[in-house]
C-alpha cells in the first residue's frame, strides 16, 4: 500500500473522538477524515445486522473521501462487525479490540479482567474471546452499561449525582470478582474515566484508544513528516451538545469545521 496518506476514522457518534484524541497525541503528519454517525447513535442497542449495515455505509462514505485505511473508533462496531467489514472491503481496516486486550493483559497482575461496554459489545463476547486467546488462564467478566452513552451524550457531568449513581450501580457487578483491570470497551467511556476510577480506585481502567495509538505504526505505514495532524470532521446530523463536551475534555482534537453528510446516500 505504501505510506498511508489518508486515514478514515469512524464511530456511531462522537465517542470515537476519544480515540482520535489519543491517535493525534502520539502520531504526527496524519491526514484524517473523521465520521460520527450522530443521526443514528446509539448503535449499542441494535442488532448485529443493523450495526453492520450502518457500518458499511460509514465505510463507503469514508471511501468517497479518498481514505486508504480505516480505524474503527467504536467498540460496538469493532466487536460485532470487524470480520464482515474486512470481507466486504479491500482496504486495511482495524478495530479497537486487539489493542485493548493486549493493554489489559499487560496491566493485570491477577489476569482477572472486566469489560464494560454497550449491550451489543458485551453480548458479542469479542473482548473476552480475544483475552482468552492471548492468555488462556485469564478470567473475564463482561458488564453492559447501556445508560453511560445517553448520559454522556446528554451532557451529564462525570460528577453529576445521577452519573455517580449509575456508575456505582454498574460497577457493583464486579464485587467479589477480584478484577484488577477493566477495559472501557466503549469509546465514549473515557469521558467517565475519573468517575470510574474514583469508584474502583484499585483497578486499572484501560482506554482502548490510548492502547491502540502507540501501535498504529505497526498496523499502518504512517508518514514520518512530523507535521501537524489534519482532521476533517463529518457528522450525519446537526452539531450536538456532545461536541461541546468533546472540545472541553479532549486536548488533541479541535472538532471544528464539522460538515454534515447525508449518510443514506452511501
Ligand atoms: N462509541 C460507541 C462504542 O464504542 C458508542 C456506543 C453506541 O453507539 O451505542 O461502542
Amino acid at each position: 500500500m505504501g505510506t498511508l496518506k489518508r486515514l478514515g476514522v469512524f464511530d456511531s457518534g462522537l465517542g470515537g473522538l476519544t480515540v482520535l484524541n489519543e491517535v493525534c497525541k502520539y502520531n504526527s503528519g496524519l491526514d484524517v477524515v473523521y465520521f460520527g454517525d450522530t443521526a443514528r447513535v446509539p448503535y449499542g442497542s441494535r442488532t448485529v445486522e443493523t450495526i453492520t449495515r450502518y457500518a458499511e455505509q460509514d465505510v463507503r462514505f469514508l471511501l468517497s473521501q479518498g481514505v486508504q485505511a480505516i480505524l474503527i473508533a467504536c467498540g460496538t462496531v469493532s466487536t460485532n462487525c470487524l470480520p464482515a467489514l474486512q470481507k466486504s472491503f479491500s482496504l486495511p481496516i482495524v478495530g479497537v479490540i486487539d489493542a485493548g486486550c493486549q493493554a489489559a493483559l499487560q496491566a493485570s497482575r491477577t489476569k482477572r479482567i472486566g469489560v464494560i461496554g454497550t449491550r451489543a459489545t458485551v453480548n458479542s463476547h469479542a473482548y473476552e474471546r480475544r483475552i482468552r486467546e492471548l492468555c488462556p488462564e485469564a478470567k473475564t467478566w463482561g458488564v453492559e452499561c447501556p445508560l453511560f452513552v445517553p448520559l454522556i451524550e446528554n451532557g451529564f457531568a462525570p460528577d453529576d449525582p445521577i452519573t455517580e449513581m449509575t456508575v456505582e450501580r454498574y460497577l457493583s457487578a464486579f464485587q467479589g470478582t477480584g478484577v484488577d483491570t477493566v477495559i472501557m470497551g466503549c469509546t465514549h467511556y473515557p469521558f467517565l474515566a475519573n468517575t470510574l476510577e474514583r469508584h474502583m480506585p484499585d483497578v486499572t481502567f484501560v482506554n482502548v484508544g490510548k492502547a491502540l495509538s502507540f501501535g498504529l505504526r505497526q498496523d499502518f505505514d504512517l508518514p514520518e513528516s512530523g507535521a501537524p495532524n489534519q482532521v476533517s470532521y463529518f457528522v450525519s446530523d446537526e452539531d450536538t451538545g456532545f461536541l461541546d463536551i468533546a472540545r472541553r475534555y479532549l486536548d488533541a482534537v479541535s472538532a471544528d469545521n464539522v460538515q454534515k453528510v447525508n449518510i443514506d446516500q452511501f
